[in-house]
């Protein structure tokens, strides 16, 4: 029997997974670890909480499961993407707190290449739309705010990375720092064409080249812990970006196969092959991996905001104790009582793309329960993640068969039956819901040369439950209806 260690670096907590061969897990051990809002929409964490809380899940989910790193057939990496995080190279210090994905703190640097009209340019050389979200101008931020911090940089004193870069710099105390194509995609900085960093793209935000990572496929040997990890060398074969991850766990290998995944936001992508589609309709485009030479593309639909909304109901309204909770008060009311919440905490991803607005509750009437609020916030959850698979309909030109569906809410019953009612198409859960590992594991499992190929792969996956559309078509248009002119209600409204 091999077994397999998946490290799982969310946005919210750090997992690591024990897998056996057969995709069974044998152990998880998950940790949150603190995040800072230094103003109105920032989100910082630190790098240290990133990399502490990691290596404490990893030697627990080893002891939980009675093995010793020996035991280990190899790592596989996944994590949040964008999250830029800047490090002395020398000492491995952070020089700041990381920029986490969702801080909106450098759109006006993204609104400024905009008006300076670089928008198709990025657009055609990384598949992104130009967004604070990204790592670019988070990058540049940084370089800017600390004094001397880009003529150390130009000196190659100091190091840029995503977290999966860190982690692995962490890991093996300062021999790899490196990165692989589906999290160096996510950056701003990226060409997906050539799969090389882009001068132009560097010269334009002044970014010296001498911090960035080295790019590699997404499996394959990418160096070795050091013995401080675990006690013992072990190989990292598998790294990619959390939401490639959960495309390739949830084994959606073909073109035309789709996923969402309900984290602490929302990602819905569709493989589409060789080739990448660049988005009409607000959606991006991104490498999926690199594997064994082949380059399969995605097209994405990231929503910010999806489970941090029910933390929200649960945290900051005390609607809840516990998040799990949501379902059953959701289906304790008949519906919305009219009230329809719009969830854009830090502004409205795909297809909208509006960093500035901000979250709305329409509806509101002397009869609407914190029932009612829960329920709509729930639909909201599937309203978005709606609207951005009609999206990827319109640019791929390819009706959606069926949706498989991942991440913590996807255990909510009443979310996943309100998306199928929505997009009146089949809803898959799978038995093991935690894609987002499996397909790190499977990736470091490929790299390391224990599976021969995708076939082999492709046998893992297993249905759960299926969700299938039973809302009237009426019906339907309807609550559509008045959730888009909430939507735009928000994207008009300045205070
Ligand atoms: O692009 C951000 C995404 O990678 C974060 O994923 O699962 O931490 O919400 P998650």
């Amino acid at each position: 029997m091999a077994y397999f260690l998946a490290l799982d670096a969310g946005t919210t907590s750090n997992r690591a997974l024990i897998f056996k061969e057969d995709g069974q897990v044998v152990t998880m051990a998950q940790k949150e670890f603190p995040q800072y809002f230094p103003q109105p929409g920032w989100v910082e964490q630190n790098p240290i909480d990133i990399y502490s809380t990691m290596s404490g899940v990893a030697a627990e989910a080893l002891a939980k499961a009675s093995l010793a790193a020996e035991d280990l057939e190899c790592i596989g990496i996944t994590n949040q993407r964008e999250t830029t995080i800047l490090w002395d190279k020398k000492t491995g210090l952070p020089v700041h707190n990381a920029i986490v994905w969702q801080c909106r703190r450098t759109a006006p640097l993204a609104d400024a290449l905009k008006e300076a009209g670089y928008v198709d340019m990025i657009l055609g050389k990384t598949g992104l739309v130009v967004d604070a979200y990204f790592s670019a101008t988070k990058i540049k931020y940084l370089l800017d705010k600390i004094p001397g911090l880009r003529d150390r940089a130009k000196k190659g004193e100091i190091a840029f990375g995503t977290v999966d870069s860190y982690l692995m710099y962490q890991l093996s105390e300062g021999r790899i720092h490196k990165t692989d194509v589906s999290n160096a995609c996510r950056t701003m900085l990226f060409n997906i064409h050539s799969k090389t960093w882009d001068q132009e793209l560097l010269d334009l935000l002044d970014i010296p080249r001498e911090i960035l990572p080295e790019v590699c496929p997404s499996a394959g040997y990418f160096g070795s812990t050091s013995p401080s990890f675990l006690g013992h060398e072990l190989p990292i074969t598998g790294v990619l970006g959390d939401q490639q991850a959960a495309l390739f766990g949830q084994s959606c290998l073909e073109a035309g196969e789709a996923k969402a995944t309900y984290g602490t936001g929302a990602f819905v992508l569709m493989n589409t092959g060789p080739d990448p589609i660049i988005s009409k309709n607000g959606l991006l485009t991104s490498i999926a991996w690199d594997i064994q030479g082949q380059t399969s593309y995605a097209l994405e639909g990231s929503i910010f905001v999806a489970g941090s909304a029910v933390q929200w109901l649960r945290d900051q309204m005390g609607f809840m104790a516990y998040a799990e909770e949501s379902e059953k008060m959701a289906l304790s009311v008949q519906d919305s009582n009219g009230a329809i919440v719009v969830p854009a905490f830090t502004g409205l991803g795909a297809p909208y793309w509006n960093p500035y607005c901000q979250g709305s509750i329409f509806g509101l009437t002397r009869g609407v329960n914190k029932n009612h609020l829960v329920r709509a916030t729930l639909e909201a959850i599937a309203y978005l993640t709606h609207d951005v698979v009609q999206a990827m309909q319109e640019d791929s030109g390819l009706k959606r068969k069926l949706l498989k569906v991942d991440g913590g809410a996807s255990n909510n019953n009443f979310l996943m039956q309100t998306q199928a009612d929505l997009l009146q198409i089949p809803v898959l859960r799978p038995k093991c819901t935690e894609t987002t590992a499996l397909g790190a594991f499977l990736m470091a499992g490929l790299g390391s040369g224990y599976f021969k190929g995708l076939d082999e792969i492709q046998k893992i996956w297993q249905k759960d439950r299926e969700f299938l559309p039973a809302l009237a078509p009426e019906e339907r248009q309807v609550g559509l209806d008045r959730w888009h002119k909430a939507v735009n209600h928000c994207l008009n409204f300045n205070l």
